[in-house]
């Protein structure tokens, strides 16, 4: 196997809050293969965006972050302020869901994805112009030339958030960490953003986290994929194996929440998320968990290899043959 571009090891991330300690990330590990798209599902809360604005040294001081994340080879956390802000943006971008946060309303497009490229490469203005309309065109906006010159707001929420994945590109960044790039958009719109992201992935060979609480985008786009749950990884593995064989039952929870050939199957997990001001002991699904043994609730299970896929489930043996209880 390559190297990763990016590798997050036992990142822990605990916010102090008015009501105590809320532990958001619990020891989670990531590995980004350069030109990989890596998928990261779950619910709601489950400690996706918090694992990698942390990546992205984007976490209010309320946040107290350890373990590693590298970005060829390069350890971020710990690393000065200067060190971040040079990394953020240049070999490191992410666009988010909304994309309006990511624009400033009385500047044109063209002007923003121009600073982005300056404010990162000594590229003088006539060709950094010439970029920006270069990068819209590739991010699929029509007559490029003519909407560099307009503002956010003439553009429609899907043309929006093409511009905020141009000013993501503009400086030829490694890892390109999407967080719910699709969750605000009608379906259609959908489809085109996740095609653009695709096509910045095969034409540049950029690495892509995708974050989504949606399975069916990691089908259509994603490598590989890590399912997190209550701050922790529960499985991972390649998107052919999660799909044909998921051997974690909060996975299997999921899978069959899916639309299944053409049938809406929706049948969505019982109960809720654990609070992570007080998570449980063991497993953070064991209190949703059909299978769920007394074990379960003795120890944070870790992930543990399991055929071609790691499954934090200890009963991962008995969930593919078919056993319950
Ligand atoms: N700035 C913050 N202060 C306190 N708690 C936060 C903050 N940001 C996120 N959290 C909490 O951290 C947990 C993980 O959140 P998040 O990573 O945003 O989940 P998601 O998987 O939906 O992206 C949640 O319990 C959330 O309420
Ligand atoms: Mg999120």
């Amino acid at each position: 196997m390559s190297e990763s571009v990016l590798q997050i090891r036992d990142l822990r991330v605990t916010f102090n809050t008015q009501l105590g300690e809320l532990r958001a990330v619990r020891g989670v590990d990531v590995d980004v293969a350069p030109g990989e798209i890596l998928g990261v599902v779950g619910e709601s809360g489950s400690g996706k965006s918090v694992s990698f604005l942390a990546a992205m040294g984007l976490l209010p001081k309320s946040a107290t972050i350890s373990g590693s994340v590298k970005l060829d080879g390069v350890e971020l956390i710990g690393a000065s302020r200067k060190a971040v802000r040079s990394v953020r943006g240049k070999s490191l971008a992410m666009v988010f869901q909304d994309p309006l946060s990511a624009l400033n309303p009385v500047h044109r497009v063209g002007d923003q994805i121009v600073e982005m490229i300056q404010s990162h490469q000594d590229m003088n203005t006539h060709d950094a112009e010439k970029k920006a309309v270069e990068l819209l065109e590739i991010v699929g906006i029509p007559q490029p030339d003519e909407r560099a010159r307009q503002y956010p707001h003439e553009f429609s929420g899907g043309m929006r958030q093409r511009v905020v994945i141009a000013m993501a590109i503009a400086n030829n960044p490694k890892v390109l960490i999407a967080d719910e790039p699709t969750t605000a958009l009608d379906v259609t719109v959908q489809a085109q953003i996740l095609e653009v992201i695709q096509r910045i992935q095969q034409t540049f060979g950029t690495a892509v986290v995708l974050i989504t609480h949606d399975l069916g985008v990691i089908a259509r786009v994603a490598d590989s994929v890590n399912v997190m749950y209550a701050g922790r990884n529960v499985e991972s593995g390649s998107v052919q194996s999660i799909f044909d064989h998921p051997s974690h039952p909060y996975t299997r929870g999921l899978l069959s929440s899916l639309p299944h050939e053409g049938i809406e199957r929706l049948q969505p997990i019982a109960g809720f998320p654990p609070n992570m001001l007080a998570p449980p002991p063991g497993c953070g699904f064991a209190p949703r968990c059909q299978l769920a043994i007394e074990a379960c609730s003795a120890e944070l299970p870790s992930l543990v290899p399991f055929g071609d896929l790691l499954s934090s489930c200890i009963r991962a043996d008995d969930l593919r043959s078919g056993i319950r209880s």
